[in-house]
């Protein structure tokens, strides 16, 4: 029998999806969290596309109240009809058009963090290249300086790295308030921060994403300073730590299956192909949270209101009841109508930006090795924060 990826590389077995199980309800309540979790595709569905029943404001439920200073303009935390507005505003700067423009730039950044290892025998896909490019493509977008980057990258370690699962068991309740609490810090620190630069662009319009932001305009009504400095800290966010683990998870995939590698270096438009059935393999966000707004029925199950739930977009990924072959990393798979961006009204707005970063960035490490490979003496490292599944160091040998 061959090894799967999961196996080579020892994934912790709490990722079960990875190692082919599927819990046997595909609604439970787990007792150790004391929540909800949804792991079948359609039920997984059913929960994201019902914001009514399903909130994604947690806020009420939480141990610990944050600042609302630090929330509001938080797309993400937001339900009908304030996200719809905000959606609609945000929209208007952060464009298909806006992000399509960036290809050459994607391209040229990408050859320029590459030539640094040229004639190179092994080199870190992360450090190397997966976590530098998007954070550079992210800060130049709005307008703040790349080479903050240092800075950007402890904030995103203090605020979304390294935690724990979400739980609401008491035993879990001080840790979960402490981590909370460790977060005000750096999100005041950032908020400050991009506040400095939106405050600039008020006084002296550029050619950015900020600007942008600054002079978007919906039925006479502009983003707030908060709403303003929360989305574009959610973008400096999610805008690099996702890409990066796309990227890693992209060549991981490739390298664990090589006959898909070679359908995709004979075939690049099997590109595109390639990475949206990495994200299905190698979901990078495992699990969204919502909140039950009234008692809701799912799966056969009754689900009480002001319930937490889990929705494990990775294990939806993977339900043998929607996927044939879901076990297989199959580059050709179409339609591939997998969860790994959301669905619905909070369907990832970033998507666009994540798939032609790494369209770009795979055909050109392509296009620079015909040799890629794992290096068996130095393995990967995975991210420890559970509901991640990205690599944070790739060593990579190129011949
Ligand atoms: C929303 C995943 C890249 C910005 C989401 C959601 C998912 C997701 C699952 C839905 C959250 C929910 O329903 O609660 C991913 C993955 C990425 C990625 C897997 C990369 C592979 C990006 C990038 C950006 C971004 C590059 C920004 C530049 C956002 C924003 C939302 C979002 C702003 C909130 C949308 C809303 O609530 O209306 N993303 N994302 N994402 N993503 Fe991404």
């Amino acid at each position: 029998m061959t090894t799967t990826l999961a196996e080579r590389w020892g994934i912790d077995p709490q990722r079960f999806w990875m190692h082919g199980r599927q819990p046997e309800q595909p609604v439970r309540f787990d007792g150790s969290r004391q929540l909800w979790a949804v792991s079948g595709y359609l039920e997984a569905v059913q929960v994201i596309g019902d914001p009514q029943g399903f909130s994604s404001n947690l806020v009420p439920l939480l141990p610990v109240d944050p600042d609302p200073a630090l929330t509001d303009g938080n797309l993400i935390q937001m339900d009908p009809p304030d996200h719809r507005e905000l959606r609609g505003l945000v929209s208007h700067a952060f464009t298909r058009k806006v992000v399509a423009d960036l290809e050459p730039r994607i391209a040229e950044v990408t050859r320029e963090l590459l030539d640094e290892f040229a004639g190179q025998e092994r080199f870190d896909l992360i450090t190397g290249l997966a976590y530098p490019l998007p954070v550079i493509v992210i800060a130049e977008l709005l307008g703040v300086p790349g080479s903050d980057r240092q800075l950007f990258k402890e904030w995103a370690d203090a605020l979304f790295t390294n935690q724990s699962a979400l739980s609401l068991a008491e035993d879990d309740l001080a840790e979960q308030q402490a981590g909370l609490a460790d977060q005000a810090q750096p999100a005041q620190e950032m908020g400050e921060y991009v506040l400095a630069h939106a405050a600039e662009r008020r006084r002296k319009p550029r050619a950015d994403l900020l600007t942008k932001l600054v002079e978007a305009e919906v039925d006479g009504k502009q983003l707030t300073d908060a709403q303003l400095v929360n989305f574009a800290s959610l973008l400096l966010l999610a805008g690099h730590i996702t890409t990066t683990m796309l990227l890693g998870n992209t060549v991981l995939c490739l390298d664990a299956h090589p006959e898909q590698q070679s359908l995709v270096r004979a075939n690049r438009a099997l590109v595109p192909g390639a990475i949206e059935e990495s994200v299905r393999f190698m979901t990078p966000f495992t699990a969204l949270y919502r909140a039950t707004t009234t008692e809701v029925e799912i799966g056969g199950r009754r689900i009480p209101e002001k319930q937490v739930v889990t929705v494990q977009l990775a294990a939806a990924n993977r339900d043998a009841r929607q996927w044939a072959d879901p076990m297989t990393f199959d580059v050709t798979r179409d339609p591939n109508p997998h969860l790994g961006f959301g669905r619905g009204i909070h369907f990832c707005l970033g998507a666009p930006l994540a798939r032609l970063e790494g369209r770009v960035a795979l055909n050109i490490l392509l296009d620079r090795f015909p040799v890629l490979r794992t290096d068996p003496a130095t393995r990967p490292q995975f991210m420890p924060s559970p509901d991640s599944m990205g690599v944070s160091e790739l060593p990579l040998l190129t011949s």
